[in-house]
């Protein structure tokens, strides 16, 4: 992944412990996909939070959030050629939306097998890509699969982002054409 230079979390270290899926029973029930969107969406078009991020020309940079309901957010930023690579968000629902620039987001239109395998063949059919302008964003369920990258070749992105529960561990595969294989299963704190 590409390295980056991280700025100063505004609430706390990023690790934060995962408490488990809150029920009904857990109090305040547990933010929608459709509430985090509209958090994410929100807290793009906050001018002065945006701004206040610094940019970086040779790597992400990013600043911890207070999401909504206990949710993980961030604040990101993403010179020109930077992305994720692929990776799935641990059974984390959540919604990013673009801030500034435009991102490209690929994803499988398809749910994947979690456990049990390290290769895995992809049927032809199940590729996604959409374009996130300024001001776009987008939510996704637990199983999502997908990479983020900013390949406008000349202009720096910035996103917002939400998962909720707070990211209890993130897959990352690698692509090879039709063939995605499981490289590691990073925890909180080792994607930062
Ligand atoms: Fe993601």
């Amino acid at each position: 992944m590409s390295s980056a230079s991280s700025a100063t979390p505004v609430s706390g270290s990023g690790s934060a412990p995962a408490k488990g899926p809150a029920g009904p029973a857990g109090g305040a029930p547990a933010p929608t996909e459709a509430e985090l969107l509209d958090f994410v969406r929100e807290t793009a078009a906050d001018a002065g939070l945006v701004t206040s991020l610094p940019l970086d020309p040779g790597g992400r940079t990013w600043l911890r959030l207070n999401g909504p309901g206990g949710s993980e957010a961030w604040i990101i930023s993403w010179p020109p050629g930077t992305g994720t690579g692929w990776h799935d968000h641990g059974g984390s629902h959540g919604a990013f939306a673009t801030a500034r620039g435009r991102l490209t987001e690929h994803s499988l239109a398809t749910r994947l097998p979690t456990e049990g395998w390290k290769t895995l063949e992809l049927a032809d059919g199940v590729d996604r890509e959409r374009e996130l302008t300024t001001g776009r964003g987008r939510a996704f369920g637990p199983h999502h699969v997908h990479q983020v990258l900013n390949d406008t070749g000349s202009e720096h992105a910035v996103s917002v982002h939400a998962y909720y529960p707070p990211l209890p561990l993130m897959r990352r595969y690698s692509r090879t054409g039709a063939l995605l294989r499981l490289e590691q299963v990073e925890r909180p704190g080792e994607w930062e």
